[in-house]
């Protein structure tokens, strides 16, 4: 039976650093808050003008096809997961095909916009294409660049201080060796809660949605005859257009999501908790993590938690943690490889490799 497995895997974080401390120069928060709260000490961000989601994921993929064992032209499928595009269009994925020097192969591109799971539901996308033989080199990117959408007053600071640039990437590719590579993925969203965790501006939503967001709000819209505005003045001047969250609602429903769709996928393939050798779930809060490892009856060494050095790097935090336990020599041959992922949308979702 063909299954998927990752061949390689590679991670790239920017080398600026940007401490708890150096926030609490430019907004009302401190240390001993974010710590207390969220475990992070220090995020990265891209350097100006120089670094986007499109760049760092390139980054993360050299590493991740020269470990595979491959040539970037070998590759025959790309998937890009991000939240933050260098485009409202075209997304990532062709950007990053060109960036690696290989728009001559003409290779499909595909963009997912699934946030913090978008790294999973790639995943599983890539899965289904291995698994049928479409494809024999598919290269998934989960890549952001936060810092340049943030807002860095103490209006802001709820949101701001949890997130960090950063990319990485996988190569999968088809393996028949008996029991190995993934074996299952599962998948969920419910759009009720959209906008609790949402960046929404600039969009096209034209006001449309603006009572979900529990209020009256008015976006600015000048009085036009046809069409709307993707974004007002109205909008800088008002705060507009930065990401909101609802984080104690957000938390909520993650501590209860990531055990169940954890659960869901052991279910399917007759294991339990006790058979999972490392959680790598997406770093959205070292509480949430420590939650989630307890309630499994995981023990701390087996839940993998970095958001400590890199905050939340919503499609990048799985692909780059997962990159370094590998590289701590924390997975082993025949180990079982949870990653479980929830967030904006809400949708959320895990896998399950044998390593
Ligand atoms: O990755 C996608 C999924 N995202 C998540 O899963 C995030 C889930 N949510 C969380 O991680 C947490 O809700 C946060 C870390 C975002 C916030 O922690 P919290 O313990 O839920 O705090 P809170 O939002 O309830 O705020 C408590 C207090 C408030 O002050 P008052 O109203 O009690 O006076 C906030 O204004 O903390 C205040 N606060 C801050 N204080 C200092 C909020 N942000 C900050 C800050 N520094 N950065």
């Amino acid at each position: 039976m063909l299954r998927t497995k990752i061949a390689g895997i590679g991670s790239y974080v920017p080398e600026k650093t940007v401490t708890n401390h150096d926030l609490q120069k430019v907004m009302d928060t401190t240390d001993e808050w974010i710590q207390e709260r969220t475990g992070i000490r220090e995020r990265h961000y891209a350097e100006k003008h120089k670094e986007t989601s499109t760049t760092m994921g390139a980054r993360a993929a050299e590493i991740a096809i020269e470990r595979a064992g491959i040539s970037k032209r070998d590759v025959d499928f790309i998937i890009f997961a991000t939240l933050s595009p260098d485009y409202y269009f075209p997304g990532c994925g062709v950007l990053l095909q060109r960036e690696l020097g290989i728009t001559d192969t003409e290779i499909p591109a595909l963009d997912i916009r699934n946030q913090c799971s978008g790294f999973v539901y790639g995943l599983s996308v890539a899965d289904q294409f291995i698994k049928t033989g479409m494809y024999k080199n598919i290269l998934l990117v989960g890549a952001e660049i936060h810092s340049m959408g943030l807002d860095f007053t103490t209006e802001g600071r709820n949101v701001t201080v949890i997130f960090g640039d950063g990319a990485g990437a996988v190569v999968l590719q088809p393996t028949d060796e008996e029991g190995k590579g993934v074996l299952t993925t599962k998948l969920h969203s419910n759009g009720t809660y959209a906008e609790k965790l949402a960046m929404i501006n600039p969009g096209a939503h034209g006001g449309y949605h603006s009572e979900k967001m529990g209020e009256d709000i008015d976006w600015g819209y000048p009085e036009t005859e046809y069409g709307q505005m993707f974004i007002t003045q109205h909008m800088f001047d008002n705060g507009q257009i930065y990401p909101y969250m609802d984080g104690p609602f957000v938390f909520k429903m993650a501590v209860q999501k990531f055990p169940e769709v954890i659960m869901e996928a052991l279910h399917s393939q007759s294991l339990t908790a006790a058979d999972i050798n490392l959680l790598v779930p997406h770093q959205a809060n070292l509480r949430i993590s420590e939650f989630v490892g307890k309630k499994l009856g995981l023990s701390p060494a087996q839940v993998w938690s970095n958001i400590q050095r890199y905050g939340n790097t919503t499609a990048a935090s799985i692909p780059i943690a997962l990159c370094e336990a590998v590289e701590a020599g924390a997975v082993k041959a025949g180990d079982l490889v949870c990653l479980a992922a929830f967030g904006s949308g809400f949708t959320w979702g895990s896998a399950l490799i044998r390593w």
